[in-house]
This record gives C-alpha cells, sequence and structure tokens, in this order.
C-alpha cells in the first residue's frame, strides 16, 4: 500500500493536466527484445533505460536496431475527465508516430494494435495511432495507477516511439468531426483567394452551432478577415460547406483559424491552415530550353531523353551534332537510338515556334557513368502506398509528360506494391493483379519520352509484404530490361532476417553489389537507387558499391518536424555527393499525399513547402514527387515548374550544398554551381518573420557582384530578405 503511494507520489510529475487532455510524454522506459511477460503490470522495469520519446531508439544506443523492442510507462487516469466529458463512453489513447508496428497494452490486456500492411506486426509502416478504450472496461483503472505496455516491431531504418504528442483523453462529442479543407484555394481577380470548406462528421449527433474564422497576417499580427456563420449545421452524411474569399494585399502566405462552437454543449473544435502564394512567373510564349545540360548513357544501351522545353505549342525540335545511330523526333523532341562509341557528345538544341527561338548546348555523356544529375520524377509511394495501380501510374505519365516534362521531370517510378504473391514455374517475377501488362504500361511511359522506375527488395519480401528479389537478382535484372525498366528502388526491409543480427559494412553492401552484377547484365541502363535508411553511413561507400543514390534518412513524413529534421540533418553527407551518385533524403510531400488511397493535402504549410524544394533542390537530392499527379493544383504546379529552381538541383557539377550558418532560429546553406556560381538557402526555421542576411563582405560572397532571386527570378540588390516562418530566400549569384 504504501509502496503503492510513493510509486503514485513519484508519478505526479509526468502528469500534465491540461484541459482534460493528459500528456503521456514522459516516464517512459525502454528495453529492446521481446518478452510477453513485459506487459504484465506488476513487472519490475526498474532496470530499463529511460526513453526519451522525442527520438527513434537508433539516437538512443540502438544504432541500426530492426526487430521488437518494448515501451513501459505509469499513468493514473483520473475520473474527472469523464466527469467532465459530454460524453463519457470511451478513452482515446493517442501515441504520435509509431515505427513500425505495435501492439498496446492496457494493466495487461491487449487493448489495440496495428499490424502492419497484411496484418503481419513484422510488415508494415509507422505512423500515427489512435486507440479506443471503453470507459467501462475492466482493465482501465481510474484514478489509480495505470501500466501501459507497447510492443514495438520495427521493419528497418528508424524504430520506436517518438514523436510530438502523446496524450490521453475522453472520446468528446468533437471526436470524429472534422474540417474537410482538402478543397483547393482558388485564385481570383486582383489578389482574390477563396475556399469552400466543410464540417463533417460520422456521428448521428445532430451538431448545430456557429462557424467562425479569422484571417491573420503573420508578419503584423493584423486580421484580414473575420466572419462567423450561425447556421453551422451537420450530422452524419449531411455535412456543412463554407464558401469564403478574402483578399490578399500581398505576395505572402496568412494564417486561417476556423472555430465551430456547439451551441448545446458548448464545445468547440478549431481548425488551422495557411494560405498558398504563387512565386514562380508564368511561362513566357517564346520557347526556352529547360533542365539538366548533360545526359549519360552506356555504351550500345538505349538512348531516350526528350528536350524539355516550354513555349507556344508546336514546338519544332532540333538537334545538332547528333552522332550516327540517334535520331530526334521533330515535333515531340524525343531523342531515341543507340550509340556505340563512348564520348561526350556535344550537342546543340533549336527549339522553335511562332515567338521565336532557343537554342542550349548540351552533353551527351556515352559512358560508364549514367545518372550524373539528380533523377527527376515522380514515385507512386507517398501518394498511394500499396494501393497503387496500372491506373494511377498511367494517370502519373500523362500529367507529367502534360505538365511537367517540359521542365525536366522525366521518371515514373512505381514503389511497392506491384508484385505478386509468388513467382511463375521458371522464377520469374510476376506482377499482381493491379498491373495486368507491365511491359505494356512502360512502352507507353516511354512513348512519352519518360522513363519509368520499378521496386523492389534484396530479402525475401519487400517492406509492404510483397514479392522481393532474394535468390532471384539476376531473374529479376533481366524481367526489368525486358520490361523496359530504367531505375531501381532496392529496399533493405527483410533482408534483415538474411543479413547477420549485426551486419558489418560488407554485410550492408553484399545485397547492392549482388544486385549492382546483376543489373549490368540488363540490357538496358538502369539507374540504382539504394534505399537502407542510411545504415553504415551508406554515403561513404553508396558510390564505390555502384549506387546511383542512396537514402540518407527513415522515411519522409508530411510535417514540419521530419521534412526539416532530415533536410537539415544532411552536411555530414554532402561531400560525398557528385555527378552519377547523389544522396537521397528521401522523397518529396507536397500537394496531396496519402501512402494508400485516401488522399490528403500535405500538412506542410505553403511556406515550409518552398522550403523543402528549395533545400531538395540544394542537396542535389533526387527529387521525387510523391503526390496524386491527377490533381496537381495550381500551387504545387508553381513549386515544380520553377525553372531557375531546378537549375540549382540539375547543376552539372553535381555538387550538394553545405551547412554555412547554423543558428536557432535561422540557417544558410551554400551549394556550389558550375560556372564559379552559387546558389544560396536562407532559411527560416523559427516560428516568426525575420530579416536573414549575407553581408555583401561575407567570405562566401567576395567577389560575386550580381545576386538573383530563385524564385521570384528577379535580381536582387542583396543577398538579404524578410523570410516568412519555416520560409526560404533562395538565391543564385555569379560573378
Ligand atoms: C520503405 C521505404 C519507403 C517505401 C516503402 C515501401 O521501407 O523507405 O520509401 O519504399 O518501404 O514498402
Amino acid at each position: 500500500m504504501k509502496k503503492n503511494l510513493i510509486l503514485l507520489l513519484l508519478l505526479v510529475p509526468f502528469l500534465n493536466v491540461n484541459a482534460q487532455r493528459i500528456s503521456i510524454k514522459k516516464g517512459w522506459k525502454l528495453m529492446i527484445g521481446d518478452n510477453p511477460e513485459w506487459s504484465a503490470p506488476g513487472f519490475n522495469d526498474s532496470g530499463w533505460q529511460t526513453a526519451d520519446l522525442n527520438r527513434p531508439w537508433e539516437q538512443q544506443g540502438h544504432q541500426n536496431y530492426d526487430g521488437f523492442g518494448w515501451y513501459r510507462t505509469h499513468v493514473v487516469i483520473p475520473s474527472s475527465l469523464k466527469e467532465k466529458a459530454f460524453l463519457k463512453d470511451s478513452l482515446l489513447l493517442n501515441l504520435a508516430s509509431v515505427d513500425d508496428n505495435d501492439e498496446v497494452f492496457l494493466n495487461g490486456t491487449l487493448i489495440g494494435k496495428y499490424g502492419g500492411h497484411r496484418g503481419n506486426i513484422k510488415e508494415g509502416h509507422y505512423g500515427p495511432r489512435s486507440y479506443k478504450i471503453a470507459s467501462n472496461n475492466p482493465a482501465l483503472l481510474w484514478d489509480k495507477d495505470n501500466v501501459i505496455a507497447v510492443r514495438i516491431y520495427d521493419t528497418g531504418g528508424d524504430g520506436g516511439i517518438y514523436g510530438e504528442k502523446f496524450e490521453i483523453h475522453m472520446a468528446d462529442i468533437m471526436e470524429g468531426v472534422e474540417y474537410n479543407t482538402s478543397a483547393d484555394f482558388s485564385y481570383g481577380d486582383k489578389n482574390m483567394l477563396g475556399k469552400t470548406i466543410k464540417l463533417e462528421t460520422k456521428n448521428v449527433y445532430k451538431y448545430a452551432g456557429t462557424l467562425s474564422l479569422k484571417v491573420t497576417d503573420p508578419e503584423t499580427g493584423a486580421v484580414i478577415l473575420s466572419k462567423t456563420t450561425d447556421n453551422a449545421n451537420f450530422t452524419k452524411g449531411s455535412p456543412f460547406s463554407w464558401w469564403f474569399t478574402f483578399n490578399t494585399s500581398q505576395k505572402k502566405s496568412y494564417n486561417i483559424i476556423y472555430t465551430f462552437h456547439d451551441k448545446k454543449t458548448g464545445t468547440e473544435i478549431s481548425e488551422t491552415e495557411t494560405t498558398p502564394y504563387i512565386l514562380t512567373p508564368a511561362v513566357g510564349l517564346a520557347p526556352r530550353i529547360n533542365g539538366a545540360s548533360t545526359f549519360g548513357v552506356r555504351p550500345g544501351h538505349e538512348v531516350l531523353f526528350l528536350i524539355p522545353a516550354t513555349g507556344l505549342t508546336p514546338l519544332t525540335y532540333k538537334v545538332a551534332g547528333l552522332p550516327a545511330g540517334l535520331k530526334v523526333d521533330k515535333s515531340k523532341g524525343i531523342i531515341t537510338g543507340v550509340v556505340n562509341k563512348a564520348g561526350n557528345y556535344p550537342l546543340t538544341f533549336t527549339v522553335t515556334n511562332r515567338k521565336g527561338t532557343a537554342t542550349k548546348k548540351f552533353v551527351l555523356a556515352i559512358g560508364d557513368k549514367i545518372g550524373l544529375t539528380p533523377a527527376l520524377g515522380w514515385n507512386s509511394w507517398n501518394a498511394w502506398g500499396l494501393s497503387v495501380n496500372d491506373e494511377k501510374v498511367r494517370t502519373a505519365a500523362r500529367e507529367m509528360s502534360e505538365r511537367l516534362a517540359s521542365h525536366g521531370w522525366s521518371y515514373i517510378n512505381i514503389d511497392d506494391g506491384w508484385e505478386a504473391d509468388s513467382r511463375d514455374a521458371n522464377g520469374k517475377i510476376v506482377t499482381n493483379n493491379k498491373f495486368p501488362d507491365m511491359k505494356g504500361l512502360t512502352d507507353y511511359v516511354h512513348s512519352l519520352g519518360l522513363r519509368m522506375g520499378i521496386y523492389s527488395s534484396p530479402g525475401p519480401r519487400t517492406c509492404g509484404g510483397y514479392l522481393g528479389s532474394y535468390q532471384h537478382d539476376d531473374d529479376d535484372a533481366i524481367t526489368y530490361g525486358d520490361w523496359g525498366i530504367d531505375y531501381l528502388k532496392y529496399d533493405w526491409c527483410s533482408y534483415g532476417e538474411i543479413a547477420p543480427n549485426h551486419p558489418d559494412l560488407d554485410d550492408m553492401k553484399k545485397p547492392y553489389l549482388v544486385m549492382r552484377k546483376s543489373l549490368d547484365k540488363a540490357s538496358r541502363d538502369i539507374l540504382f537507387s539504394y534505399c537502407q535508411y542510411g545504415m553504415g553511413d551508406v554515403w561513404k561507400w553508396g558510390a564505390e558499391a555502384g549506387g546511383n543514390s542512396w537514402r540518407t534518412t527513415g522515411d519522409i513524413t508530411d510535417t514540419w518536424s521530419s521534412m526539416s529534421g532530415i533536410g537539415f540533418n544532411q552536411d555530414k553527407a554532402a561531400p560525398y555527393a557528385g555527378p552519377g551518385h547523389f544522396n537521397d533524403p528521401d522523397m518529396l510531400v507536397v500537394g496531396k499525399v496519402g501512402w494508400g488511397p485516401t488522399i490528403h493535402n500535405t500538412r506542410l504549410t505553403f511556406d515550409e513547402q518552398y522550403t523543402h524544394i528549395s533545400l531538395w533542390s540544394l542537396l542535389a537530392s533526387p527529387l521525387l514527387i510523391g503526390c496524386d499527379m491527377g490533381h496537381v493544383d495550381r500551387f504545387t504546379l508553381n513549386l515544380l515548374t520553377n525553372d531557375e529552381v531546378i537549375a540549382i538541383s540539375q547543376d552539372a557539377l553535381g555538387k550538394e550544398a553545405r551547412q554555412y550558418v547554423k543558428k536557432d532560429d535561422y540557417q544558410i546553406w551554400v551549394k556550389q554551381l558550375s560556372n564559379g556560381r552559387k546558389a544560396i538557402g536562407l532559411f527560416n526555421t523559427s516560428d516568426k518573420y525575420q530579416t536573414i542576411s549575407l553581408p555583401k563582405s561575407d567570405a562566401a560572397l567576395k567577389g560575386f557582384t550580381k545576386y538573383r532571386d530563385a524564385w521570384r527570378q528577379q535580381n536582387l540588390t542583396a543577398v538579404s530578405g524578410k523570410v516568412a516562418p519555416h520560409g526560404v530566400l533562395l538565391v543564385t549569384v555569379s560573378k
């Protein structure tokens, strides 16, 4: 008894009772391994290490550890939570993010689990969890000490439970009420913005109250618009829609807060979002040739290169200096054919339309190196997860061809989810029924001048639980070649079960070297992208092991903490990037993302999205769009079609930016460009507007006299500007 009292007292500092929510972020213990007894409330975990819920277990002494681990904590759940709630039926346990799969026990009783994509705890992906516990569940001890035990299985990369919000609260009347803000903003004349938002619920309760919105200028705090509607009534199947417009006087992002107040219960639910602003100038009518200025192909392998050009259509393409074996389609601008002799072939592209002519010097590098500039493309994962299918890939290809290819975008990559469950009688990999004709799909992608990518794992199974390439490396490489695949993402996943428990560098390299050899036997160039989340400092040996790019991190998600945490942590790997081999801090999270059949607008603010694209361009990362290509809104298109920004990514020098200034509230990154130029990103990492400058006298600017704002495509008089919260000023400088 006395012991319990002491225990309760000890627990008090860990309780943070705030407006009906109890934070359970502190007080956790961690143990690597697996033992069913660890769920028992009476188990003595005093010998376990203290867990930090801000970071994965890799950063708590368990580097490169994949597999099982347990977390435990104690919490007193006051019955006042229930008493004060309007609905008293159930309690919610929210875990910010679980990496990858989990089973959650309350006082020894399993109250919820996330078993991965296909129901097996060893397959699946991380994400937030919210578990409902009935108030009268005997496992729930009101006003007493409760033990929460979480069993984790980490499939690869980062593992554990970590993130921002870990809390307990009652599932109240506003639980299950959602703001649907997924409609795109519409852009009217004279800086008018408009949008429809909806209030939706699956509850049968009839909500009736007021909905108000307030738009504020984050720089000055000024209220731009304040509006309330009195008849915000909605219930299951009958949402409430509200259309509003307002005038934004300047090109910047504004904050919006929506608040619904339910009259009967007096409860409120709020939601915030920001407003978009377009920086990329409209494309001109005169022809302009965009994208990289070089492309590498191996001798004797097929060349497929679309000359990216904008301007009033029709455009006519000509290429001077084409070596024997190549031809250009004059109306499509697609160069095809084969060159057997190695060499750097200088070409001149000419593109003509009714408004004029543009020319550009280009080097076709026939030799051993491919992937000379970071790949620009689309990958299905961040949009569709395992729900990707033939139709979605065709849509992506068609949209890329119509809207993005003219700016240099060229890869259409299918991630996990295309593979069948078993091989055919000859051991050949086959597709599942979502991909009835892979060769036909690839032919379609190629017909647009685009290239096709695919995904596999060196293990028996992919991370999504589909068939991997284990012991079939040669078979698969040959099949990819036959299908016409141009890019392979190779994901460690279940290879963890094949490799020794604590793999050394040779163990880590092995599956990639094996596939490298197999790819070399394929009939075409296949860009090789390593995905093993940065294990063994892959950037130090990825190039030598034959990779064209390698992931330096675990999976990204569409939050500021994920994107900025990854992006601003790349300096260590930067020196190792170069033409043909780039660091890959994971794919883009702009536009409509979802990792599954249900898509939502990225949770990054509009300024954070400018930061994301700027930073990834500076980092010379592959730029792989991860959004629903069938619904690319105007803002996202503006992000992906700024030729001066893309030119930073595609610079022929292939250097990655270095962190030049790191302060608590801002950072400056500098990338060397060809012809003695530089690109400089001034990033505001704080929540407030601030002016960030790099003085002319600074060593990095010595001798540089011309400054240009890349997003706005305007000259500047100084490398300095007011930068929005989490926003960026991206500048190129020349002599
Ligand atoms: C993860 C990988 C993701 C995605 C996924 C597919 O391991 O990091 O980018 O490819 O597997 O299951």
